[in-house]
């Protein structure tokens, strides 16, 4: 954990407010393989990473709650009476969601203050939403005794993305954010939100995120028409989930369906397969093989499901060409954000000089590079 940063955060709320907040951190995640399967009922790989948000907040005795952005050099001031979403589509309305979707349970939320900032670049893919939300909702949960649990809390924070910010994602970034294990990655069925816990053992291998720096607005973006798309096909296949469809059952609607809409329905099946291919893979150790999956879930990624974009798929092709690199795709909702390498530690060096180097001349802009641990989900961090 930023130990710069949580003193940072705690500084500023103590003196802005006067007091001693509740100090919660929050990770953001990576995901090793299973994009656009959470919303599918499908199966997913995430891990919580040593990056994310540190939060302080603390009660008030005003009449309104007052929320900083520390990083935008913004803030919100709330009438917890009457939360409405707002127009101006930004950070804010993740934090009117959560306070709302809590209150929506029935729970009794007092004025509060909050500062929080975070170590993840916003729209990297790397899900600094989830672990916004999270920490909201950790931190509320705490600070009211508001009794409820982890699982319940990550619906809400969900909750507050589907009805505050407008994107209908799936449970992985909260699940991710939340739960998350030191060293382990999370292999979750989303349709029952049954997990197993793999340790991620790399041996030789580390891994290399490379932010294309290319932004994804996932709400103004196609996330929300691939969501659709699902939605349209299983209604066509009367099924409650593209889980429970069969590829043999996907053929019976080719005809009424676009070719590009059949490769997208066919990119989410065959990714699931990936996602367990992946994970047996991983306990086994065989790296090769997972990397292989990964080279083959970009493959998806890009030309089934439409949701690469040009600088994506050259760090990812560049990586294929690199015999220090077993394993490469794009991560998280995609159009931009970061691609994840898995790199032999001793050539990592040089492979992130290259991939620097050879960016730069293609796209004249920079990418940058992050180095990332597995570690444990949402916390509070000043409790004893
Ligand atoms: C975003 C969403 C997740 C998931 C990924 C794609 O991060 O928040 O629910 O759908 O995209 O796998």
């Amino acid at each position: 954990m930023n130990k710069e940063l949580i003193h940072r955060v705690n500084q500023h709320f103590e003196t802005r407010f006067n007091t001693e907040p509740l100090l919660i951190f929050s990770p953001g995640r990576i995901n090793l393989i299973g994009e656009h399967t959470d919303y599918n009922n499908g199966f997913v790989f995430p891990a919580a990473i040593d990056k994310g948000i540190v939060m302080a907040i603390g009660e008030s005795e005003t009449e309104h709650s007052i929320v900083v952005s520390m990083d935008m050099n913004e803030e919100v001031q709330l009438d917890l009476k009457n939360l409405k979403r707002l127009e101006d589509n930004t950070w804010k309305n993740y934090i009117i969601g959560v306070v709302a979707e809590l209150q929506n349970t029935g729970k009794d939320i007092s004025n509060f203050n909050c500062v929080f900032a975070g170590d993840i670049p916003v729209g990297s893919g790397l899900s600094s939403s989830a672990a916004l939300e999270n920490s909201l909702a950790l931190g509320c949960n705490e600070l009211f005794s508001l009794g409820l649990s982890k699982n319940e809390l990550i619906h809400i924070s969900q909750k507050a993305e589907h009805n505050y910010v407008g994107v209908n994602c799936g449970i992985m970034d909260q699940f991710a954010s939340m739960f998350g294990q030191k060293n382990h990655a999370l292999f979750l069925d989303c349709k029952t939100l049954e997990s197993d816990f793999v340790p991620v053992r790399l041996n030789d291998y580390e891994i290399v995120l490379v932010n294309s720096n290319v932004k994804h607005a996932l709400a103004e973006s196609g996330y929300n028409d691939r969501y659709a798309l699902c939605q349209k096909l299983i209604k066509l296949l009367d099924k409650p989930s593209l889980r429970e469809v069969s590829v043999e059952e996907l053929k019976t609607i080719k005809s009424e369906i676009s070719e590009s809409d059949y490769n997208k329905g066919l990119y989410v099946l065959q990714e699931n397969a990936r996602v367990i291919e992946c994970k047996n893979a991983l306990k086994e150790n065989n790296l090769h093989k997972m990397g292989e999956i990964l080279f083959q879930s970009h493959n998806g990624q890009s030309k089934m499901y439409e949701i690469s974009c040009e600088e994506l798929d050259f760090l990812v092709e560049k990586a294929k060409h690199n015999d220090s690199v077993i394993g490469a795709r794009m991560m998280g909702g995609g159009f931009g954000g970061c691609t994840i390498n898995f790199v032999l530690k001793k050539d990592s060096q040089k492979f992130q000089q290259e991939i620097k180097k050879v960016y730069k001349e293609a796209f004249n802009k920079d990418c940058s590079i992050y180095k990332v641990k597995l570690d444990d989900g949402t916390r509070i961090i000043n409790k004893t």
